[in-house]
């Protein structure tokens, strides 16, 4: 009796496993089988049954270039590809595609990869919590709280022009975007809770500093290693421990600095003194701002939320911006004629000056323009994600609800009919008469819509005074014996670093 019993219960419990198994896994089934059926006329790239597409792409300069070479041949306006067996995006890379599909929410799939590091921030947050932090937030990115940190820019550039002259004088060329993205690092430190870190030292290594550049390294080095997109194999990994170490040394960072600065708040409340910058700085810091932001029903964020704003700041404040200098870098030196141009403008906007101030950076529109043409060539977010919510009819085909969209920058900026001959650097396309005539969805640099970039300004900003800075100083060539290439990860680097020559002037 007891061994019938025993094994009618074991049966019952595997056959409650199965069931919620299936349950769990029904709706994915649903939407896989739609796919099969839906995406296989998109279809252009050899199909493998286990690796769907990636053993082709295997996401190096020369692949993808060939890659887009039969798009633009073939002329594709919309494709499928298959991560592995089960995972299914659409590529859009035309301006009216992607405005089709600009508006859905972030695909979780994806970006969960992220969330153990920023949490639900601005970047990963969908729906009404999206909403309501995009408005406590947008006041951070107001040009009154931009114009202090143009100080934060010089003195940040100024350690870096230091290190350089250093090398310089060694006759070697140098590796540039190691050092660039210390300094921008060094910038977000500042501008988001006033931390002077000394990052930029090449002999100090503190672990606040390590840890965020890890975090960054780690999570791209994932998002490239199929096996590690599961979570139990993942934190098994040596990879994976690093990671959770490098993650407790970041918050808990983040979440001391939260609290001391609360406090020193609340007390000026509490005095009812008016509430000034707490940074020791003359102006507030992101920090101050998320503290004192409230809604329209006075309610603010949680430390939850702000430690979740802080650590995407770190997050998209840093590497991008290094990618939009380095290769900013790397075309000018590329294009002597061009960088000769910014020069002049530079030196006239200084006036023998040493420092940029505010009212300056309009006046460097030469430069500006060199910026944001390196940018289309070189889009340091070349690919970002959407999910669709419902079935949606692109190009006349049906593309299933809950399909994967790659809004592919990449290859949007290089549509010969987009652009006019777009492999040459040309940075009149920028003219704003120019600018006028494009479709506003043909430059996606830093998006487009209600989920743009909220930090482009600033971004853009720093761009302007480290790259002027850095050419007021220094003439720079390509070191002709290096190799550059790209290697698009979540952020667009690349593969071999960037050498230059840099000749004082
Ligand atoms: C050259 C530098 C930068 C580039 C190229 C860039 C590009 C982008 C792009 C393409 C997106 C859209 C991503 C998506 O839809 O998934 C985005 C979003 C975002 N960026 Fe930037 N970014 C840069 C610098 C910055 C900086 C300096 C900050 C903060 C200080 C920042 C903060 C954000 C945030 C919070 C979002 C999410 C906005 C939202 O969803 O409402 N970014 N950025």
């Amino acid at each position: 009796m007891a061994v019938f019993l025993s094994s009618y219960l074991l049966y019952a419990v595997v056959c409650l496993l199965v069931g919620a198994v299936i349950i769990k896994l029904y709706p994915s089934f649903i939407i896989y089988c739609r796919q099969w059926y839906h995406l296989r006329s998109l279809q252009f790239l050899p199909y493998h049954w286990l690796l769907g597409n990636l053993h082709v792409i295997n996401e190096t300069q020369e692949t993808l270039l060939a890659i887009l070479d039969i798009v633009v041949q073939r002329k594709l306006q919309i494709v499928s590809v298959w991560y592995g067996p089960f995972i299914a995006t659409v590529e859009c890379f035309r301006p009216d595609t992607i405005r089709a599909v600009l508006k859905e929410g972030k695909s979780d799939q994806l970006y969960r990869l992220l969330v153990p590091w920023l949490g639900r921030g601005l970047l990963l947050a969908n729906g009404d919590k999206w909403f309501r932090s995009r408005r406590l937030l947008t006041p951070a990115f107001h040009f009154g709280v931009l114009k202090p940190y143009v100080q934060v820019y010089n003195e940040c550039a100024q350690i870096l022009i230091d290190n350089w002259t250093k090398l310089a004088s060694s006759n070697e060329s140098v590796e540039i975007c190691k050092p660039v993205s210390l300094l921008t690092l060094d910038v977000v430190l500042r501008c988001a809770f006033s931390y002077e870190s000394d990052c930029q030292d090449p002999g100090l290594n503190t672990p606040y500093v390590t840890a965020i550049y890890k975090l960054s390294r780690l999570i791209s080095q994932r998002i490239m290693y199929l096996p590690h997109q599961s979570d139990l194999l993942f934190y098994l990994s040596p990879s994976g421990r690093e990671f959770k170490r490098s993650l407790k040394i970041v918050h808990d960072h983040s979440e001391k600095v939260i609290r001391d600065r609360k406090t020193v708040l609340e007390e000026q409340v509490r005095k009812g003194k008016p509430i000034k910058p707490t940074s020791g700085r003359n102006y507030s810091d992101f920090l101050d701002i998320l503290l004192t932001s409230k809604d329209e029903n006075d309610a603010g964020l949680s430390d939850e939320q702000i430690r979740a704003e802080v650590d995407t700041f770190m997050f998209e404040g840093h590497d991008t911006t290094a990618s939009g200098i380095s290769w900013t870098l790397y075309c000018l030196a590329k294009h002597p004629v061009h960088q000769e141009k910014c020069r002049e403008e530079i030196q006239l906007v200084l006036n023998g000056r040493d420092t940029f101030e505010w009212d300056d950076l309009k006046s460097l529109s030469y430069t500006t323009m060199c910026i944001k043409e390196a940018m289309r060539l070189y889009p340091p977010v070349p690919y970002y994600f959407r999910q669709l919510s419902e079935d949606t009819v692109i190009k006349e085909h049906l593309i299933p609800k809950g399909t994967i969209i790659c809004i592919d920058t990449l290859s949007l900026h290089r549509q010969p009919d987009v652009w006019e001959n777009p492999e040459d650097y040309d940075p009149l396309r920028f003219l704003p008469e120019r600018c006028d005539e494009r479709d506003s969805f043909a430059y996606m640099a830093f998006s487009a819509g209600p989920r743009n970039c909220i930090g482009q300004t600033f971004a853009l900003n720093e761009e302007r005074i480290v790259i002027s800075s850095i050419l007021n100083k220094f003439s720079l060539e390509l070191d002709e014996d290096h190799t550059v290439e790209w290697m698009p990860l979540l952020i667009l680097r690349a593969k071999y670093g960037i050498k230059l020559n840099l000749n004082p002037l």
